[in-house]
């Protein structure tokens, strides 16, 4: 059996397979509240043969959404509706996950559809959605055109990173088995990492060491309300794609101090960290940010996830079993098609019969197949 299709285990939390659903943001919440489409966003992806279903970058403070339409955790009213997803989730053999995430200097941001620009007053007439201030390791905006953020003070470090743990208590009585820390694409937890919006002279900025406290601090913060055993994983951007800002040198290091901190596994993503124009260095192909989650694996010693382009079974097959990475998470390609785990190991040879799929569809496509190949119609 391929090894896409084994079972694996981070703490005492078995995935199925291998296959992870990306977080993927729907922008469909109303106040940070979780609602029926979460439900069966994420629910079909379960039906679907995934092993670890991600929801989607969920803010752990109001002001910690990128745009009006996230998901939030910061308030105990917002479990109730993630206990019936999460519950939906584990019911059908997956490991239900959360993703926290606080923007930092993305904050109040319109909608992809609405253009991914900041929020004004047109957005207040248009959708009586209103801007807010948005805070950042340093007052450097996110890209040309963009409000400038508040530089964080020494107490609004110490209030967010106490929000990332009560985040963890409510994901604990959500029914979570998991929690990634939204660490890449330009997000708070990334701003301090990074050189580019990092520039800081305190004890968090000024050199490497300094810039990765904060997420070291917010590892800690959520393992002090998250149990021994269930697993803690970090979406990092291995690479800025941009001089002078991080180099996947750096990430290994952040992922050894990481592990230290009780973390499990690196979800490895890159880029993000300043504008919407690609950075030169970043040439996108199939696969291409895997080499990152092999080299964080072999020189940090740490479990690994591999993402972005990735659609073709055999090359996610290949890639585990060749020891790049111990799991791949799939976003768009999951999206056209949720049932692709299911697919995947029939083509594989993981699967006969569609005995994998839920016996409610399971049964009739098994029947179907025996029919069609006594007809000679397929
Ligand atoms: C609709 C959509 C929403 C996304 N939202 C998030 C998110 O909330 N958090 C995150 O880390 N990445 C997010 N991403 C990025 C994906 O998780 C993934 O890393 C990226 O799409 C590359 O994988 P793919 O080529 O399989 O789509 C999103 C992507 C899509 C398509």
């Amino acid at each position: 059996m391929t090894k896409l299709f084994t079972p694996y285990t981070l703490r005492e939390i078995t995935f199925k397979n291998r296959i992870a659903v990306s977080p993927m943001s729907q922008y469909r919440a109303k106040d940070g509240y979780a609602n029926d489409w979460h439900l069966v966003h994420l629910g079909r992806f379960a039906l679907g043969g995934a092993a670890l279903v991600y929801a989607e970058a969920t803010a752990i403070e109001a002001d910690a959404r990128r745009t009006h339409g996230d998901l939030g955790i910061w308030e105990d009213g917002q479990i109730e509706k993630l206990k019936q997803i999460t519950s939906f989730i584990a019911q059908e053999g997956a490991v239900p996950a959360i993703q926290l995430s606080h923007a930092g200097r993305k904050a109040s941001e319109r909608r992809p559809w609405h253009g991914e620009t900041p929020v004004d007053d047109e957005d207040v007439a248009e959708r009586g959605e209103a801007p807010w201030q948005a805070i950042g390791p340093s007052a450097i905006p996110y890209a040309d055109g963009w409000p400038t953020p508040l530089e964080m003070s020494e107490e609004d470090i110490q209030r967010v990173i106490a929000s990332f743990g009560q985040a963890a208590r409510r994901s604990l009585e959500a029914g979570f088995k998991m929690i990634e820390v939204y660490a890449a694409h330009g997000f708070l937890v990334h701003q301090f990492l990074s050189p580019i919006a990092n520039k800081r002279t305190d004890g968090w900025g000024g050199n490497a060491e300094n810039r990765r406290r904060f997420a070291v601090e917010v590892a800690k913060s959520i393992r002090a309300h998250w149990p021994d055993t269930y697993p803690l994983a970090f979406r990092l951007s291995a690479t800025d794609w941009l001089d002078g800002g991080v180099e996947v040198e750096d990430t290994v290091e952040t992922a050894k101090a990481l592990k230290a901190a009780g973390v499990d596994i690196i979800d490895c993503s890159t880029g993000g960290i300043g504008g919407k124009d690609r950075p030169r260095r970043m040439v996108i192909e199939q696969g291409f940010q895997v080499p990152f989650a092999e080299q964080i694996r072999k020189d940090a010693d740490l479990p690994t996830m591999a993402v972005g382009f990735l659609w073709d079974a055999k090359a996610c097959a290949d890639l585990i079993s060749n020891g790049q990475a111990d799991m791949v998470a799939l976003a768009r390609e999951l999206l056209d098609d949720p049932n692709w785990p299911l697919h995947a190991a029939a083509e594989l040879e993981a699967d006969e019969n569609h005995a994998a799929w839920p016996i409610e569809s399971g049964w009739w496509l098994m029947k179907r197949d025996r029919l069609l190949k006594k007809l000679g119609l397929r």
